[in-house]
C-alpha cells in the first residue's frame, strides 16, 4: 500500500467504504486441470510469444442494458469486474463479481452463453450471497469476489466428479481505503454432482486458504489451478497464482483443489508488474493447445490506458522475462492492445478461450470502464461492462 499514484487511482475509483481492487478473477477452461486431456507440450522450441489483436472489443457484451446487470446510476462504480469463464459442453459459464455498490457488499453471479454465440449472454442468478459490507468484522464475508470454478474429476466416493467454486472473501476495513490485503479463499461446492453441476446451487465449505498458510504473501486473491509441464511434478499436482496487496506468487497442491496449498519455495513473488505499475491484479493462466502457457493480468495504472498485460511460459511456472518491446510492466511482460486505438482501456481480464476449430486463435473476454473505454480522456471510473475481442497467439520458433 502507499503508492501515491495508486492512492490517487483508488480515490478516483472509490464509490464508498473501502475500495478493493485486489480481488482477482479467474478463468477456467475445462481442459485446464484435473482432466487428462493435455496435449504433449510442443512449446520447448518457442523463442517468443505474443497476442495480436484481430477484431472486436468495442461494443459491450454485458452492459447496463443486459437483463440481470445492475442498473446504471450516474457515474457510480457499478457493473462487473473479475470473474471466471469455464466451457462446459459447448456452453460458456461466466462468474463475474457483481458490483451494486462499488467495491463492497459484492457477490459472485452467473451468466451463460453458447460457445458459438459468445456475444449473447443470459443472467442465471447469484452464486454467493451478497457480502455484508460491515466494517471491522473479521469473517472475510464483507465482500465476495472472483468466483473460479474448479472441476474435481471422478474418484472413489465421488463417481461423477464435482464442481467446486473458489471465491475470495474480504473484510471491510473502513479506515483502509486501499483494502484488498486480507483476501481468503472461500470454497463453495456444487450440490449437484457431475459436469452439469456447474449450474449449482453452491454451498459454502470452510475456508481452505487462510493467509497464514501462505505468508508472507499477505492474503489470497484468486485461485485458478492448472497443471504445469514440469517433468518432475508429482502426478496430479495443481499450480495456481495467488496473492494480494499487489504481490503475486505461485503455490501448488498435490491433493486437488481443496488443498492444502503450499507456497512455491522459490521465485515468489513472481516478477510480474511492480508498485510503479500499481501492482499486478487478476493473474490468470491459460495453457494454449500449442503447449505455451499464457499469463494475463491487469497492470494497475497502466491497463486503464494501454490494455492487457501479458507474459508466457514453456512450463507454467517459469515465466519469460523481457519478451516484449511494448510498455514494460515490470520485470516480465508487456501490454497488449485489446481493441482498436481509442478503445484500449481495460480493467480486468476474464478469459482467453481458444477456438475449438482453430489452434492459436482465442476470444479474449475482459471488463473495462465504459466511459474510459469509449473515450480515453474520460475520468477513470463509472460503470464497468464486459467485452470480447478476437486475438491470435503469434509464436516465434
Ligand atoms: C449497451 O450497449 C448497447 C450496444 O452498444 C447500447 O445500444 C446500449 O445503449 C447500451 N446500454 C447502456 C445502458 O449503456
Ligand atoms: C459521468 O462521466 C462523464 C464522462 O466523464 C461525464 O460527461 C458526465 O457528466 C458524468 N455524469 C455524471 C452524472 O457525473
Ligand atoms: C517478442 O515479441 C514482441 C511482440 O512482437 C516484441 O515486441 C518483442 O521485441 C519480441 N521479443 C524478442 C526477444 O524478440
Ligand atoms: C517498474 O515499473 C516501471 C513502470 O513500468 C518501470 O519503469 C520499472 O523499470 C519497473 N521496475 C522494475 C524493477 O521492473
Ligand atoms: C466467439 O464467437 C465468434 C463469432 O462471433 C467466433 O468467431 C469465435 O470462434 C467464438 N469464440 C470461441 C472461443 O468459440
Amino acid at each position: 500500500m502507499g503508492s501515491p499514484e495508486r492512492a490517487m487511482l483508488l480515490a478516483l475509483l472509490s464509490c464508498q467504504a473501502a475500495a478493493n481492487v485486489a480481488a482477482n478473477d479467474a478463468t477456467w477452461h475445462e481442459s485446464s486441470a484435473n482432466d487428462a486431456t493435455w496435449r504433449e507440450s510442443s512449446a520447448t522450441s518457442v523463442t517468443n510469444a505474443t497476442l495480436r489483436y484481430l477484431s472486436g472489443g468495442v461494443v459491450p457484451i454485458l452492459n447496463g442494458s443486459t437483463p440481470g446487470m445492475v442498473p446504471k446510476v450516474g457515474n457510480n462504480t457499478l457493473g462487473v469486474e473479475d470473474g471466471t469463464i469455464v466451457v462446459v459442453d459447448g456452453m460458456l459459464h461466466m462468474f463475474p463479481t457483481e458490483m451494486h455498490c462499488g467495491w463492497t457488499k459484492t457477490r459472485v453471479v452467473h451468466f451463460t452463453a453458447p460457445l458459438d454465440d459468445n456475444l449473447t449472454w443470459t443472467f442465471r442468478g447469484g452464486v454467493t450471497p451478497y457480502g455484508h459490507g460491515v466494517c471491522d468484522v473479521d469473517d472475510h464475508h464483507a465482500k465476495l469476489w472472483s468466483g473460479s470454478p474448479q472441476w474435481e474429476a471422478p474418484r472413489p466416493g465421488e463417481p461423477e466428479g464435482r464442481w467446486y467454486m473458489s471465491v475470495v472473501g474480504y473484510n471491510e476495513d473502513c479506515e483502509d481505503k486501499a483494502g484488498g490485503t486480507d483476501g481468503r479463499i472461500l470454497m463453495f461446492r456444487s450440490a449437484t454432482a457431475g459436469r452439469g453441476g456447474i449450474d449449482g446451487p453452491y454451498e459454502e465449505l470452510d475456508d481452505i486458504l487462510k493467509a497464514d498458510g501462505l505468508v508472507p504473501m499477505a492474503g489470497a486473491s484468486v485461485l485458478r489451478p492448472y497443471r504445469s509441464a514440469l517433468p518432475d511434478d508429482p502426478p496430479g499436482r495443481l499450480w495456481a497464482f495467488y496473492g494480494s496487496g499487489w504481490d503475486t506468487g505461485q503455490c501448488y497442491s498435490d491433493t486437488g483443489v481443496l488443498g492444502p496449498w503450499t507456497r512455491a519455495p522459490t521465485g515468489n513473488p513472481r516478477p510480474i508488474g511492480n508498485w510503479s505499475d500499481g501492482g499486478p491484479e487478476n493473474p490468470l493462466v491459460f495453457k494454449s493447445r500449442s503447449g505455451v502457457y499464457l499469463l494475463i493480468w491487469a497492470a494497475n495504472l497502466l491497463q486503464v490506458e494501454h490494455g492487457l498485460a501479458f507474459a508466457w511460459s514453456k512450463d507454467g511456472v517459469n515465466w519469460e522475462d523481457n519478451t516484449g518491446g511494448g510498455i514494460r510492466t515490470g520485470k516480465a511482460g508487456y501490454m497488449i492492445p485489446v481493441s482498436p486505438p481509442g478503445h484500449v482501456a481495460f480493467r480486468t481480464p476474464l478469459a482467453l478461450v481458444e477456438h475449438e476449430e482453430r489452434d492459436n486463435f482465442f476470444t479474449l473476454f475482459f471488463t473495462a470502464f465504459e466511459n474510459d473505454h469509449a473515450n480515453p480522456a474520460a475520468p477513470i471510473g463509472g460503470y464497468e461492462n464486459a467485452y470480447a475481442s478476437e486475438v491470435e497467439l503469434v509464436l516465434t520458433f
